[in-house]
């Protein structure tokens, strides 16, 4: 049984494209992410993964088609009835993104002030610290970004877009870049975002071992569609040629 059919979709997109001029990136992309699961994206670098979740979340405007968060289509709304919505979502960028002239804790506290409008210095505080001791990076708060390794600043990233309590957390390739242990700790994280919090996750990554080991459902993208879209053992018989050579290459270089 699909995994759609059990479980209420936090998220749906039906026929969705988005172009860039001649370059027709997403040209017909129906995806469900059902509630409070770990779905992972994957798919050939440039094949717009990127621009898929952009596009979920409003970061780009779709050229057509429609993308629903829970009963709300977000499509038909103004820009001005999508700012509470937008709440609902975190997004952890590809390269973290951090603000690199400010501290750590001030970084961590720009979205509450920002989004939700926390004006109690000693709340913003408390939830700083919280969140930093959740990340196991207890007490970097007056540090700057360039004195955090590489590993470090990707779990600040991580804890940048969950202070928010978003409902759903977008993971733009939370790993890429990192050594196979520090990569490790990233996908945890990813999980225990998703078990501990309760939050649906969604991940784009180039790790297919990670992917077929912690994800629910996977989607494969590729050159606007989605190609194969299941859970990891679906995925993993699928007939399609380029799947299955994509997760044979991927599994046979860990295996060197
Ligand atoms: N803002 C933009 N304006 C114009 N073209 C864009 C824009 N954003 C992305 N593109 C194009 O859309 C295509 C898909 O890009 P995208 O970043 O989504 O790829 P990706 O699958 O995330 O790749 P990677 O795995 O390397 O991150 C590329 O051809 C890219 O040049
Ligand atoms: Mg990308």
């Amino acid at each position: 049984m699909k995994i759609e059919e059990t479980v209420r979709p936090i998220i749906r997109t039906e026929n969705l494209r988005k172009v860039f001029g001649e370059n027709r990136v997403l040209e017909d992309i129906t995806l469900t992410i059902p509630e409070k699961s770990l779905c992972a994206i994957i798919g050939q670098s440039g094949t717009g993964k990127s621009v898929l979740i952009k596009s979920i979340i409003g970061m780009l405007k779709p050229d057509g088609g429609r993308v629903w968060f829970r009963d709300k289509e977000l499509t038909a709304l103004s820009d001005e009835e999508l700012i509470p919505l937008r709440k609902a979502f975190g997004y952890s960028f590809q390269n973290a993104a951090l603000f690199d002239s400010m501290t750590i804790g001030e970084n961590l506290a720009f979205p509450l002030k920002e989004v939700l409008r926390i004006r109690s210095q000693r709340e913003i505080k408390e939830r700083v610290s919280q969140l930093l001791e959740w990340i196991e990076l207890p007490g970097i708060e007056s540090k700057r970004p360039d004195e955090l390794s590489g590993g470090m600043k990707k779990r600040v990233g991580v804890a940048r877009a969950l202070i928010t309590e978003p409902e759903v957390l977008f993971f733009d390739e939370p790993t890429t870049g990192l050594d196979p242990v520090l990569a490790e700790t990233i996908n945890n994280l990813v999980v225990r975002v998703n078990k501990e919090l309760h939050i649906t996750c969604v991940m784009i990554t180039h790790d297919i071992p990670a992917a077929f080991r912690i994800a629910g459902k996977i989607s494969f993208l590729d050159r606007g569609y989605i190609i194969a879209d299941g859970r990891p053992d679906e995925i993993a018989r699928s007939g399609h040629g380029m799947v299955r050579d994509f997760i044979r290459i991927s599994f046979n270089e860990l295996s060197l």
